[in-house]
């Protein structure tokens, strides 16, 4: 078969396309993924723990048997009307925060103890345990919950 100038053009850049596709498709999604986890790592999931609601307070249980019990820990804490994520950086000290990701709104559920950040798995955002966008999409930081301990429990301010 005979082909014009053109037509003979036309078939080598389509060979081409078909060549360099699989190495462009390869390429695409490896971007994706490193743009799902961000630089670093996803960070592990966080236990769920139980809490109660009452009169705009969560109270949570914090004694040894508790997965927040020891400094160093997170968890995401679970109640009648939402989540907050909790940390606990030091003896008798938590933090509480709103665990809806500031960037569109996905559940945050993971924590990357080595770092002391909250890991949006949606889109990579990192969070420091005060709340503050350490690395975006999210723009804007978690809302933070005032905390008090007593008797074994966490009093989480949340109304
Ligand atoms: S919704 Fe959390 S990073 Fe996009």
């Amino acid at each position: 078969m005979k082909y014009t100038r053109k037509e003979f053009f036309i078939k080598t850049i389509q060979g081409a396309a078909v060549i360099a596709m699989p190495t462009l498709l390869t390429s695409v999604l490896e971007s994706c993924n490193n743009n799902l986890n961000g630089p670093n790592s996803p960070g592990a999931a966080l236990s769920n723990v139980q809490g109660t609601l009452a009169n705009g307070n969560v109270t949570v249980n914090i004694d040894s048997s508790s997965p927040i019990a020891k400094t160093g820990t997170a968890a995401l804490v679970n109640f009648s009307n939402g989540t907050v994520l909790v940390d606990h950086p030091s003896n008798n000290s938590f933090n509480a925060l709103s665990s809806i990701c500031t960037h569109q709104g996905c559940q945050i559920n993971s924590y990357d103890s080595g770092n002391s950040q909250f890991v949006c798995n949606c889109h990579g955002s990192r969070f420091d345990v005060n709340g503050n966008v350490v690395q975006g999409p999210a723009g804007s930081p978690l809302q933070k919950y005032a905390t008090q301990v007593l008797n074994n429990q966490l009093i989480i301010k949340v109304g």
